[in-house]
């Protein structure tokens, strides 16, 4: 949440900044500010409310130049996203952004008020830049005011520090992700490699409570007492490219249809097509699964519902009990320590703060960790004891998709991998299974034909009130998916439901006016959902069923408002297949909306504040 960009060097620092911050939008985006040490040594601030454009505009009108700088995009936690709560914020010497949330603000607020202070936002931070104030008063050098500073600081930051004056660039981590870039005369600090990319790929990852002084040609680390400590440089292996929508309209549209592709890269690395067998190679990392005698998915947001698809294969496959947790809810819950238990972390950005703290919540306790992870230099992924990578791609769109059909796929092989390590895997089911999920990618491509059935559906539905989504077994949580990628990006209020449950509130809802969307594979529980079905139109629910048909298989058995007729499918297959359609239907409605698809209102990608 909130990205962080700086630089010193020997070019002009606003045009790295303000590209840097086009890399970062993806962690928030209602505001975004720059700050630099002019040619006369000054700070110079330009901030704007809204989308980073504003801020261009603003800077193209009066430029601002100088050859240090920090810069900022806001997702925002204290204070409504207006310019005078956008970041860089600032004291008479000194301009701070920050990423995180500071906890004892008031407090140090009304400590600061009461010293003349006057401040001139809403935020958390802006605490922050007077406190570093008050110690260069009392005579301290930069470094040593910043860490005094941030003594007083509670909670979670990663800061980028201007100090007016000083011809350095400060950088300091707790809790939220900072790394540092390594350049030729020039360095840098950001919230994640993928704005450093095209300057340099050597890397340093600040651990929390490192602090670091970035110069031109050197950059020095201490700990908060102030004695130096040693960071290995990384190559990074992110992109450079900045990813390019064409030819679609919009990226998480283009994220759907990469789909197929995405599948099958990943797959590549959990299976052995020569003889059908399960086989993870990609794993990085130690985990031995024929000790473990029980399974803890933790997860956020989609990857939550990933997790959820995920417990039923295993329970099914492996026999092994499972419980799936949303991060937020599991660090605060004391839950006792299971030594025998695998956790499993799943995490498209890999720096989600709740599951990254559920994480280190279960290594302290001794568990072994693997996570599921779709950055591949993400926190997640270097704390984690081992690391299954889903090989999407970068995904732009702010609703999640083709990581959470990719983390889908992971979570099947895993299973696979679970069942055989217990001895519960028979050679026929693995083949059948690992057959299954090759034909996927296929498939995905048939399901993507129904775009335009989809996109009509879309319109006859764009103006309704709410939607219910539900489903049984797996599609229940396929069901949650198809609800939130609604609510996301259309704004439309949306319930996913296990279809069992239905009776027993949500039917209460159903009149002509609601849509009730089915997510009905042949499996063992369609004829359940059928009567659930059945009850929801004879309540006049306008009925939308994503089925299969034919090829043998016996038509819906009544009538619907709207079918879409989905490929005959495996276990394994369904859900992953079943979510497309209900990505297409959300896309479309927003885009009939108007909304922002990408970017939509009060979200951000990447969630690192609790
Ligand atoms: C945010 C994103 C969601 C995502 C969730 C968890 O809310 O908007 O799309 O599912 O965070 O993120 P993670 O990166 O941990 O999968």
């Amino acid at each position: 949440m909130c990205g962080i960009i700086g630089v010193i060097g020997e070019r002009n620092a606003t045009p790295i900044l303000v590209e840097g911050l086009k890399r970062l939008e993806y962690r928030g985006y209602d505001s975004a500010g720059i700050a630099v040490i002019t040619r006369d040594g000054s700070i110079g601030i330009t901030r704007s409310k809204g989308k980073l454009v504003n801020l261009e505009n603003r800077l193209a009108e009066s430029p601002c130049t100088g050859l240090v700088g920090i810069g900022h995009t806001r997702w925002a936690t204290h204070g409504p996203p207006t310019e005078k709560n956008a970041h860089p914020h600032q004291s008479r010497r000194c301009a701070v952004v920050h990423n995180g949330i500071i906890e004892n603000y008031q407090e140090l607020r009304r400590e600061l008020t009461g010293q003349g202070v006057t401040f001139a936002s809403d935020t958390d931070t802006e605490v922050i830049p007077y406190l570093i104030d008050r110690e260069l008063d009392r005579g301290a050098e930069p470094a040593e005011a910043v860490r005094a500073a941030i003594r007083l600081l509670q909670g979670a930051y990663a800061l980028g520090i201007l100090i007016q004056g000083a011809d350095l660039l400060i950088a300091v981590r707790r809790g939220s992700p900072l790394i540092l870039g390594i350049g030729e005369g020039e360095n840098f600090i950001a919230s994640d490699a993928t704005p450093l990319v095209p300057y340099t790929r050597r890397m340093v990852y600040l651990n929390d409570d490192d602090l670091a002084v970035l110069t031109r040609t050197n950059v020095r680390i201490t700990d908060l007492r102030g004695h130096a400590v040693e960071r290995a440089v990384k190559i990074s292996q992110v992109s450079a490219d900045l990813t390019d929508k064409w030819p679609y309209r919009h990226f998480m549209q283009k994220e759907i249809h990469e789909q197929p592709t995405a599948l099958g890269e990943t797959l590549k690395g959990l299976i052995r097509a020569s003889d059908l067998s399960v086989d993870l190679h990609d794993l990085q990392g130690e985990v031995d699964f024929s000790q473990v005698k029980a399974v803890n998915i933790i997860a956020c947001g989609t990857s939550y519902h990933a997790g959820m698809v995920g417990s039923y294969w295993i329970e099914q496959l492996a026999r092994l009990p499972v419980s799936v947790n949303i991060a937020s809810e599991f660090r605060y819950r004391e839950p006792p320590s299971l030594p025998d238990a695998l956790t499993v972390v799943i995490s498209q950005s890999g720096e989600t703060a709740d599951t990254l703290a559920a994480l280190r919540f279960c290594r302290a306790q001794g568990q072994k960790v693997l996570g599921i992870v779709n950055v591949p230099e993400s926190t997640i992924a270097r704390e984690a004891d081992g690391v299954l990578h889903t090989q999407a791609g970068p995904e732009i769109g702010v609703a999640s998709t083709k990581a959470f059909t990719t983390q889908l796929m992971v979570l099947a092989c895993l299973s696979l991998a679970l069942a055989r390590a217990h001895g519960r895997l028979t050679r026929e089911v693995e083949r059948a299974s690992v057959e299954e999920l090759m034909r996927v990618p296929a498939r995905l491509e048939q399901v993507l034909l129904q775009d335009g059935v989809l996109q009509r559906i879309a319109g006859r539905f764009m103006n309704a009130r709410g939607f219910l989504f539900m489903g049984r077994g797996t599609c229940f949580p396929i069901a949650l998916e198809g609800a939130l990628k609604l609510k996301e990006i259309s704004y439309i209020h949306a319930e996913g439901y296990a279809a069992g449950e239905m009776k027993h509130g949500p039917i209460a809802l159903i009149d002509e006016q609601l849509p009730v969307v089915a997510v009905a594979p042949r499996d063992p529980l369609f004829d359940k959902v059928v009567s659930n079905l059945e009850e929801a139109r004879a309540r006049g629910g306008r009925l939308v069923v994503i089925t299969s048909g034919g090829h043998g298989e016996e038509k819906l058995p009544f009538a619907a408002d709207h079918v879409i007729a989905m490929p005959a499918c495996g276990m394994f297959a369904a859900p992953i297949l079943y979510v497309v359609p209900l990505q297409l239907l959300a896309y479309h409605i927003a885009v009939l909306k108007g909304t922002d698809v990408d970017q939509p209102r009060n979200l951000a990608k990447s969630v690192t504040v609790e």
